[in-house]
């Protein structure tokens, strides 16, 4: 998704905004740019990556001097990556420079109406309309004009505005898509997320839909359409600059699998106090859970896999029917939704558009919602009626891996909860689970000594043109997500498969040498899966099994078996996902991936 950085004070501001694009590289880019304040507006941009934006600021015959400017990297979305089609845009007179992270959905209106007032445009995209059009109602006031567009826009935006007679001022809004402002001293700053500004400041605003926000260096001036100042909260964040930051790693993604174990102790741990599950954060009451009618659990990708196990956790502890959709679909099915329904809303960046889209659907139906959110203050957390923040910390990779694994330990938190309060579950069965769900943060850790393993492994099948994922009951739900690991991040055709369903259609696939990873926990349904192993083998398939310590038949049938600790089968995903987590990294590292970045994809996919 597009990354968006302004700032406004005393230091030259073109240093401020290439070190805070680079911050945001995680988010997904194709091109990037920068417009600074120096006797007038000076752009420069490109298509490509943040270092050809230097080279061509290095190849300038002068430097960029100005204390005011915007920055932006481009996830194309209106016209392909070009440098013409780049941000920031400007006016056809080139007072006004924008940067915008979103979709205006009705540009072409705009445009033919800008047109017949005699505006020329030169670039394929929404934003140059919404430049051209700042500049059209402009008569001298910054906030009174962005009053005046987001009348006639419509969309998704996240906007940051130049405007060459107010040097000493940024203007800003969003609506959908993510923007904050950094509080600093005698300087001051706007960015899509927070790493873009940690190394400036901790103190933030964290804007809501429709605030616009007038920067000065001294000054920081919030309003809601009607030009009333609003009055907010100083959001401060706590956690250090190295937690956004590679210590050593050579990709975020690996330094992220390796913090899992230590997301997931921070995670579970506080919410368990003697034999009880203590969720202090919500305020969803025993009776509340007592009534809930059914629950309908929305997301989208890793999130959407996690909340597949959170089903059948769910189901099988409190016996509460759960139904799971993706967010993409679930608000365009006209979903039943009924007064004692429970919507729980899973978003590793509390950002994402469908997902965010769900959750107002569901409030639209009067439906409570509940969410599993990672990042605080996010949109999501903003609006839900409870969340239960992950506290995986800052994840940079678009690969999930500690969102996603922290996300299944408060499925599994939810899941005891419920039960408890509808009597599902009787104390000793609560004993055990407790005392299963602290060691799950352990079981990840002894998963992560397989690496040297694994790496030998990737060498093997760096190369091959389709990998299956198979497995039953939760390690299909887990299946899903070490499919999609491998997918993202190594451009490698996979799918995963309920096991049972291979004999209708997959095993047609299956070729010589053809790898299929089969994840095989499931006590209940192990030997059905040792059949669908033999059915694969016969085919000339290469066998990785990922089974529970003491399954030692498997050995009889897979070419390799990753062996996880013995835990209780409802926990067993946290674990079986490390290996295809691993596989997945060293894969893409051999056939040379950029891992952390992986082409085409975001890592917060704030439009629809
Ligand atoms: C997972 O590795 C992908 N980055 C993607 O599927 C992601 O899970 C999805 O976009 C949802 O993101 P969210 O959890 O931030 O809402």
């Amino acid at each position: 998704m597009c990354g968006i950085v302004g700032y406004i004070g005393m230091k030259e501001a073109a240093p401020v905004l290439l070190q805070g694009l680079e911050k945001l590289e995680y988010r997904g880019y194709d091109s990037a740019g920068i417009a600074v304040y120096q006797d007038d507006i000076f752009t420069i941009k490109t298509k490509g990556r943040l270092h050809d934006l230097k080279q061509k600021i290095e190849k300038m015959d002068t430097s960029i001097h100005g204390s005011v400017g915007i920055g932006h990297t481009r996830w194309a979305t209106h016209g392909a990556p070009s440098d013409v089609n780049s941000h920031p845009h400007s006016s056809e007179n080139g007072r006004i420079s924008i940067v915008h992270n979103g979709i205006i959905e009705n540009y072409m209106e705009l445009k033919l109406f800008l047109q017949q007032e005699g505006r020329k445009f030169v670039s394929e995209t929404d934003t140059e309309i919404v430049a051209q059009l700042f500049d059209y109602y402009y008569q001298g006031d910054l906030v009174d004009t962005m009053i005046k567009v987001i009348d006639k826009i419509r969309g998704a935006y996240a906007l940051g505005v130049l405007c060459s007679e107010h040097p000493d001022e940024i203007v800003a809004v969003r609506k959908d898509s993510p923007l904050l402002v950094g509080i600093g001293q005698n300087e001051n700053y706007i960015a899509s997320d927070i790493p873009a500004l940690l190394e400036y400041t901790r103190d933030y605003y964290l804007l809501e839909d429709n605030e616009i926000v007038l920067l000065k260096k001294d000054s920081i001036q919030l309003f809601d359409l009607n030009r009333n100042e609003i009055k907010k909260e100083i959001f401060h964040v706590t956690w250090d600059v190295s937690a956004a930051e590679k210590d050593g790693y050579d990709y975020f993604m690996m330094k992220e699998i390796m913090e899992q174990p230590e997301g997931l102790r921070k995670t579970i741990l506080p919410r368990i106090k003697e034999n009880e599950i203590q969720l202090d954060q919500i305020e969803l009451t025993a009776e509340q859970v007592n009534n809930i009618n059914r629950i309908h659990i929305v997301a989208c990708g890793s999130a959407w896999h996690a909340s597949i196990v959170g089903k059948y956790i769910i189901e099988k502890l409190s016996r509460i029917p759960v139904e799971v959709d993706l967010a993409s679909e679930f608000r365009y099915r006209q979903p039943i939704l009924q007064k004692n329904d429970l919507c729980i809303i899973v978003s590793q960046s509390g950002e994402t558009a469908d997902t965010l889209a769900a959750l107002r659907e569901a409030k639209k139906h009067g439906v409570r919602v509940l969410s599993i959110v990672n990042v605080v203050g996010s949109s999501i957390a903003r609006e839900s009626d409870d969340v239960i923040y992950t506290w995986a910390g800052p994840e940079i990779a678009v690969a999930t891996t500690k969102g996603y694994s922290t996300q299944l330990s408060v499925m599994y938190l939810l899941a005891l909860y419920f039960g408890k309060a509808r009597k599902t579950i009787t104390e000793q069965e609560m004993t055990d689970y407790i005392q299963k769900l602290k060691k799950v943060p352990d079981d990840v850790q002894k998963l992560l000594e397989f690496e040297d393993r694994i790496k030998v492994l990737a060498k093997q099948y760096a190369h091959s043109k389709d990998v299956f994922v198979i497995g039953r009951g939760i390690d299909y739900a887990a299946a899903l997500e070490g499919s999609l690991k491998l997918k993202e991040i190594s451009y490698i055709h996979s799918e995963a498969y309920a096991a049972g369903e291979l004999k209708h259609g997959t095993i047609s696939l299956i070729e010589y040498g053809t790898l299929v990873v089969a994840v095989a926990t499931q006590q209940a349904l192990f030997e059905k899966l040792i059949s669908n192993i033999k059915e694969v083998k016969a085919r000339g398939a290469k066998v990785v099994a990922i089974a529970t310590e003491g399954s030692t038949s498997i050995e009889k049938v897979a070419d390799e078996v990753f062996y996880i600790p013995k835990t209780s089968e409802m926990f067993t995903a946290s674990a079986t996902v490390v290996p295809m987590q691993l596989l997945s990294y060293y894969i893409a590292v051999e056939r040379g991936c950029d891992v952390d970045k992986p082409r085409n994809l975001a890592k917060s996919v704030t439009v629809e």
